[in-house]
């Protein structure tokens, strides 16, 4: 995501859009040294990787939902979801679809397409954005790679006995990740499981996915951001009890006003249109400039503020660390801001 990877996780009372929590992220500052152990191309431009302990231990424990820091050899870093079994502790599995750079991509889904078998690589986290809570009906909601945070998810509601659905769309069936082992899945729970690609059914609105839903439902959905926004188009809604969403693309920019960036190092002044964020515009003129979440979470892109007022928008710097740094992935300059760049 990636941008495909990047994770953001929402959780949105559906009884009012205006009551909006975000939950707690708790930043787990563990460093695990791993090793690549197998690779598996999952469908067209998706692959999975196996990753094991480097010295063959097993690995922290996580929940349906979390997800690791990935640091690539490059440097650069990367989150992707846990798309394994919690169960197993001898190895954790991510799935990346590469993205071309003429298609936005950064560079970093390439990446993880050209590791092999043997590369050694350092994770951070497990940590959980997109928390999955204990209930009795479920409505799961997946678009292509978006299946990723929630297969585990899909696999603890059964073992628990839960009422559930799980409505799987994708462009066609090439494109959809994990298709053969969810196509047995269908085949036990033909009345559970609905696989819809574009290219067979359409693209189904809101309204019909929704229609999924046992009443009641807690709805967890992670796709590209029309199906999320046809999905949040229709909340609240009669069946559903709670909305938990996670974005592979960094969200819209709400309420931006266009100011101006002085990159003091490097001399450039760069332009932020109204609905651009800082990092998009700063990687026009610094491809290289560090980011991973693009949603304000994960602390890799702030940087130093030498000059100017800022609108904070992050989820990862303190108050104290405001004064001195901006997240330029979300947040925002009030007409001229100077950075360390
Ligand atoms: S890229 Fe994660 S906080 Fe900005």
């Amino acid at each position: 995501m990636r941008v495909l990877g990047v994770i953001v996780a929402a959780y949105e009372k559906a009884s009012g859009l205006s009551g909006t929590f975000r939950p707690d992220i708790v930043e787990v500052r563990r460093t695990l040294d791993v090793v690549v152990d197998d690779i598996t191309e999952e469908a067209g431009g998706v692959r999975s990787l196996r990753l094991v302990a480097a010295d063959g231990a097993d690995l922290p424990g996580w929940h349906p939902g979390a997800h690791v820091d990935v640091v690539l050899p490059s440097g650069r870093q990367r989150q992707y979801s846990l798309t394994g079994s919690p169960r197993a502790h001898d190895h954790y599995r991510i799935a990346v679809r590469a993205i071309p750079l003429e298609h936005g991509g950064g560079g970093g889904s390439l990446e993880v397409h050209s590791l092999e078998v043997g590369q050694p690589l350092t994770l951070r986290g497990p940590r959980n954005a997109f928390p999955f809570i204990g209930v009795d009906h479920y409505l799961f909601v997946a678009g292509g790679i978006g299946i990723t945070p929630i297969r585990p998810m899909l696999y603890d509601a059964i073992e628990r006995g839960a009422d559930w659905q799980f409505v799987y769309t994708g462009r066609d069936r090439g494109s959809m990740p994990f298709l053969a082992e969810l196509t047995e899945l269908a085949a036990a729970y033909p009345d559970r499981v609905h696989l819809r690609p574009d290219d067979e059914f359409g693209v189904p609105t809101g309204a019909a996915i929704l229609d999924y839903a046992p009443d009641g439902a807690a709805l967890y959905t992670c796709g590209p951001p029309p199906m999320i926004e046809a999905i949040r188009g229709m909340i609240p809604a009669e069946n559903i009890a709670t909305l938990h969403y996670e974005r592979f693309s960094p969200p819209p920019v709400v309420g931006g006003e266009p100011f101006t960036v002085v990159l003091a190092r490097s001399g450039h002044v760069v332009p932020v249109a109204e609905d651009q964020s800082a990092l998009s515009a700063i990687r026009a003129v610094l491809p290289d400039v560090a980011y991973s979440c693009q949603q304000g979470y994960c602390g890799t892109c702030p940087v130093a503020l030498i000059g100017g007022e800022v609108d904070h928008r992050d989820r990862c710097l303190t108050a104290a660390q405001q004064e001195s740094r901006m997240t330029i992935c979300v947040s925002r300059g009030v007409g001229r801001v100077t950075l360390d760049l």
